[in-house]
């Protein structure tokens, strides 16, 4: 009973501070495609894994089009510090685009579409 109730306790626990943090919400949809072609093994949308967070990736302005060229042939001069990524050929080509167009998602406000240089903001 006693170890019930602090299990208890410990889970509420975790649940707060995860909630905390505002973690992203991965769309049922295409978290269904992220786990089928493994990429949250080494991807998290906000935190570092042993790939880049998705939100770092959304902040390289790529198109849509260059995303899933980096899935298929990776640049891993593109993050230093990182160990290279394995290209992903096997992945179809739609499935690619989804998650794509999903990571682009992740570049917190921007409207514009991911096409031109990132704008620097004026102070
Ligand atoms: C075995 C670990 C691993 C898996 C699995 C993996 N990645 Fe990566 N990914 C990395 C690492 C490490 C990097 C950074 C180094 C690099 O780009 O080679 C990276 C970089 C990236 C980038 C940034 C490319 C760039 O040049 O800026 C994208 C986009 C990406 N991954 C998407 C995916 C997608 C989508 C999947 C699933 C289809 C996936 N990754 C699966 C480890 C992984």
């Amino acid at each position: 009973m006693k170890k019930t109730f602090g299990l208890l306790i410990a889970v509420a626990l975790t649940a707060i501070t995860v909630d905390s943090k505002a973690q992203t919400v991965i769309p049922d949809d295409i978290k269904a495609l992220l786990q089928k072609n493994a990429c949250l093994a080494c991807h998290n949308p906000d935190t570092r894994l042993v790939g880049p967070p998705y939100k770092e990736v959304a902040k390289k302005k790529y198109t849509d089009a260059q995303i899933v060229e980096l899935i298929y042939d990776p640049k891993p001069e593109h993050w230093p510090g990182y160990p290279p990524m394995a290209p992903l050929k096997s992945v179809p080509k739609d499935e690619a685009l989804k998650m794509a167009k999903w990571i682009n998602s992740l570049d917190g406000g921007s409207k514009a579409p991911a096409k031109k240089p990132a704008a620097k903001k004026k102070a």
